[in-house]
């Protein structure tokens, strides 16, 4: 008999050898459907190859496709555990044809995979096809040969198939296992159909048409294939069971919560082993696939299906976290077929042990609670929906699980009361926003916010999604449309688009879709903590609530900034161990082109400290070590040592982004907590420069600095002008710098001696109007009117004239060439008692049309507009020499 490992391989070979490209499975998240939470079809990566919007080198494909069927229109989650074969997360095998083989050619591979192949006997076989499908009814006559009774036509949609509201869809023919009269229920179309006796195993879907919103359904361009089969079923087939936790693989999952728990698998609460080995599948390969815990959307139906697994393992008496201890199992069972949850056992690991922790901490008060409250409750009663809403918000418990709980006993929970309860804490919420005097702006955010939830981010995955729009504004307000050449903001349910936080600045990018909409986004913002804000120009079509884009964030521009926010980690525990442990980030620009980084330091970073953190961040990139995020609750994450932003406000959980290792304790190099986008490896850094230094408040220093490309251009053109400069030198590019200092040193001397000679020729050389001194009244005086100088060397003149006389009064009056006139008078010691140069000045600048004039009785200095007036200046300061 065959593992389950064994069955998939010999499915995926068979289809190999009959021409068909086996394809890896696509992500549990899918990439190019805005309307579905969870990838739930073998067909869902292939939903635009079908339609024909994308073309791929192959026609048949066939996969072991990835599924969860939890939120959204195929939801098991709450027939999970208590059935034979509902799960959240399963395989589904199939086979594809885009526009290959049709209906024959799938009936024939199937009937033959599973008659010669997997061996089943023909009389335990049945088919269902679609009561219109006359086509396929004959094909079963003619290929399988199977009797007209064992052909039932099924009117219902059981018999055709759709993805979702929208997409390829068509008829369907479903082939049935009968496992004998010993099991209760009928065939397909009886009555007790819904038994465990005939179990559907595959599904052909002869997809023709699509779906398109509003209700038209369109013809495919050309016929094609869609089958699912669920492995966990034909496995239990293969097996010789009806059902699916009795196949190889699931044993060795509830065997092992079995162990841990020293509870019987088979025994009464095989339900809760059951319940714990389905969501470990669902938890580990949603948490590899990039979903983590949350409160919103998809991270919420994670956070319920681990939540509904953990009450069941604390059901088991488990007193300790235990899903984590399941993942090394998981892990040996179905590593080898999908090696991304060996790459995340880490993450999961963790993931999966501080949920379970966390929840601990209110699960039990919650339970005591909900006994106490559904006491004397029999089978058909109702459960308080405000005790259900109180668990729900105090103490974590989802709806479901509260569900879940009281599900034995047959009590339910009244949900509209429920919704009513969450409805006024909405309303209550709303109002002390109202109140709490925030920004008005924002209340068109607050309503938007309430009435879409919150954007689900997917850009730490992936650049390109599809997205609908959700809410769109314009000039403060909601809009219900945005044309051609309009501006707006736009809200999507889902986006890759990062909003401006923790420094970082928004993506930019294009939206497109269909009818020619083409969609620029200059800019995205984070309203609220969670409500991404796409500001953008619609260049063609239009924008509609509901619409569905296909977006893409600026590739170039998002691998520059991822860089540069890496970079400012490296460089913030490289500033720490340079300049000491009181280093804290103060604030922070990562932009595409440059970042910055504010932190606190009382003085100046020295060139050589600079050089030394450089040094440090750049040999991190050198190592080429990975990036690696995790999800933490935040007490434990700063406990553990991750740096922190003080002052921030973090939610319970945080990212934790660690960098390297630290080659003395072999810890990481680096630790924050950061909700940013990040490199994979620190080589993608490609290089860091620090290009300044500079003071931006008391004690607070901030260093720009530039990473990979942009560095590196920055680093050439430093180096042509360098090369610039030693070509004008004609010397060596070593030598510029003592080349240009001795430069500069030269020039200064120059400038000194010229103007030394400027002063001499003022002095002694023609260019002055030379008069000799003469003597008015008491006391000598030595007139001059010069020109060509600098009225700075006015008063040096001054000096030397009062040498030369020993005693008296020297006046000078320069022209410059402008016209205008400075004007100095000097008195020598000895006279200042009787004549001030201040009182002097002052007259002659009146005569050049100044005013004022000031200085000390031994030496003033004043100027006017008026240098043609010069002479008469110096004839106001004789004449009142002559007065005193
Ligand atoms: N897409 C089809 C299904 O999921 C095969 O059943």
């Amino acid at each position: 008999m065959s593992g389950v490992n064994e069955i998939r391989s010999t499915f995926l070979d068979y289809f190999a050898k009959n021409g068909h490209q086996v394809v890896e499975s696509s992500p549990l998240v899918p990439r190019n459907d805005p309307t579905l939470m969870f990838t739930n079809a073998g067909m869902v990566q292939f939903k635009n190859v079908f339609t024909g919007i994308e073309k791929r080198p192959y026609s048949r494909a066939a996969t072991s496709q990835k599924c969860v069927r939890a939120g959204g229109k195929h939801n098991d989650l709450d027939n999970v555990g208590y059935t034979a074969r509902h799960h959240t997360f399963f395989e589904m095998l199939g086979n594809f044809s885009f526009g290959d083989y049709f209906k024959a050619d799938a009936i024939e591979f199937a009937w033959t995979l599973i008659t010669r192949e997997f061996e089943l006997p023909v009389d335990k076989l049945m088919v269902t096809v679609f009561h219109e499908d006359d086509e396929a009814f004959s094909l079963w006559k003619r290929i399988a040969g199977l009797p007209d009774e064992k052909i039932v036509r099924i009117a219902t949609s059981d018999n055709f198939w759709q993805m979702g509201d929208t997409g390829p869809c068509g008829p369907c023919s479903e082939i049935f296992f009968d496992h004998g009269p010993h099991i209760p229920g009928g065939p397909p179309g009886s009555p007790d159909a819904d038994g465990d006796r005939f179990i559907e195993i595959w599904n052909l879907v002869f997809m023709q048409f699509e779906q398109l919103p509003g209700g038209d359904r369109i013809l495919l361009p050309r016929p094609s294939i869609d089958t699912g089969m669920g492995l966990e079923r034909i496995s239990a087939v293969l097996q010789g069971t009806h059902d699916n936790y009795e196949t190889d693989l699931m044993r060795a999952l509830t065997g092992a919560v079995a162990d841990l728990t020293n509870v019987d698998a088979d025994g009464p609460q095989r339900a809760s082993h059951r319940v714990i080995a389905d969501h470990l599948r669902a938890s580990t390969f949603l948490v590899a696939d990039g979903v983590l815990p949350s409160n919103e959307g998809r991270g919420y139906v994670l956070r319920r299906i681990m939540r509904r697994a953990m009450r069941h393992a604390q059901l088991l008496g488990a007193r300790d976290p235990l899903m984590y201890r399941l993942v090394p199992v998981l892990v040996r069972e179905m590593g080898r077929a999908y090696p991304e949850i060996v790459r995340a056992e880490a993450l999961v690991t963790e993931t999966l042990r501080l949920e379970e922790t966390r929840f601990r901490k209110t699960l039990e008060r919650g339970l005591t609670i909900l006994e106490a409250e559904s006491e004397g409750l029999g089978a058909g009663s109702k459960f308080s929906g405000e005790t259900a809403f109180k668990l729900y918000d105090t103490y974590g418990f989802p709806l479901d699980l509260t569900e879940d709980a009281l599900r034995a006993r047959g009590v339910e929970v009244d949900v509209p009361a429920f919704q009513t309860a969450m409805e006024r804490q909405r309303a209550e919420a709303r109002a002390s926003w109202a109140g709490s005097g925030e920004a008005a702006t924002d209340t068109v955010w607050f309503a938007v916010r309430e009435e879409v939830g919150a954007t689900e981010f997917l850009g730490y995955g992936t650049e390109n999604a599809e997205g609908a729009v959700t809410a769109l504004v314009a000039n403060g307000a909601r809009v219900e449309a945005l044309g051609a050449g309009e501006r707006g903001l736009v809200v999507l349910n889902q986006t890759p688009f990062y909003g401006e936080s923790g420094g970082q600045v928004g993506d930019t990018g294009i939206m497109t879709g269909d009818d020619g909409l083409a969609v620029r986004v200059l800019d995205t913002q984070k309203k609220l903590g969670d409500v991404f804000v796409h500001e953008v120009e619609v260049e063609s079509g239009t924008l509609t609530p509901g619409t569905a884009v296909v977006l893409a964030v600026d590739p170039s521009r998002r691998t520059q900034i991822r860089a540069n926010h890496s970079a400012t980690h490296l460089l913030h525990e490289a500033l720490r161990r340079v300049l000491g442990e009181h280093v804290a980030q103060k604030g922070s620009l990562v932009a595409p082109d440059r970042l910055r980084f504010d932190f606190s330091h009382p003085k100046p970073v020295e060139d050589g400290e600079l050089r030394a953190v450089e040094d440090i961040a750049n040999a991190m990139v050198l190592r080429n070590e990975p990036v690696e995020t995790r999800l933490m609750a935040v007490d434990d994450a700063i406990t553990s040592g991750a740096r922190a932003l003080f002052g921030e406000k973090y939610g319970e959980e945080v990212r934790v982004v660690s960098m390297g290792t630290d080659a003395g304790n072999g810890a990481p190099y680096s630790v924050e907590l950061c909700g940013g986008t990040h490199v994979a490896r620190t080589g993608d850094i490609g290089l860091v420069t620090v290009l300044s230094e500079s003071a931006v408040g008391a004690g607070v220093r901030r260093i720009e600095a530039m990473t990979a490309d942009a560095a590196r251009h920055h680093l050439n053109a430093e180096s042509r002008a360098l090369h610039g400069a030693a070509a004008l030198l004609k010397a060596p590019v070593a030598d510029v710098e003592a080349r240009v200092g001795a430069l500069v040193e030269e020039r200064r001397r120059l400038e000194r001696e010229l103007a030394d000679a400027k002063r001499r020729l003022a002095m002694g050389g023609g260019a002055a109007e030379e008069e000799p001194a003469r003597t008015v009244g008491a006391v000598k005086l030595l007139t001059r009117q010069v020109s060509g100088i600098d009225l700075k060397d006015l008063k040096s003149l001054a000096d030397e004239g009062k040498k030369r006389l020993g005693s008296g009064v020297v006046a000078i009056v320069a022209v410059t060439e402008e016209g205008r006139a400075g004007l100095v008078v000097g008195v020598t010691p000895d006279l200042t008692e009787r004549y001030d140069a201040v009182a002097l000045v002052r007259r002659g600048a009146e005569a050049l049309g100044g005013k004022g004039g000031g200085g000390r009785a031994d030496m003033a200095q004043a100027g006017g507009p008026d240098g043609a007036r010069a002479a008469e200046a110096l004839a106001a300061i004789e004449s009142a020499l002559a007065a005193v």
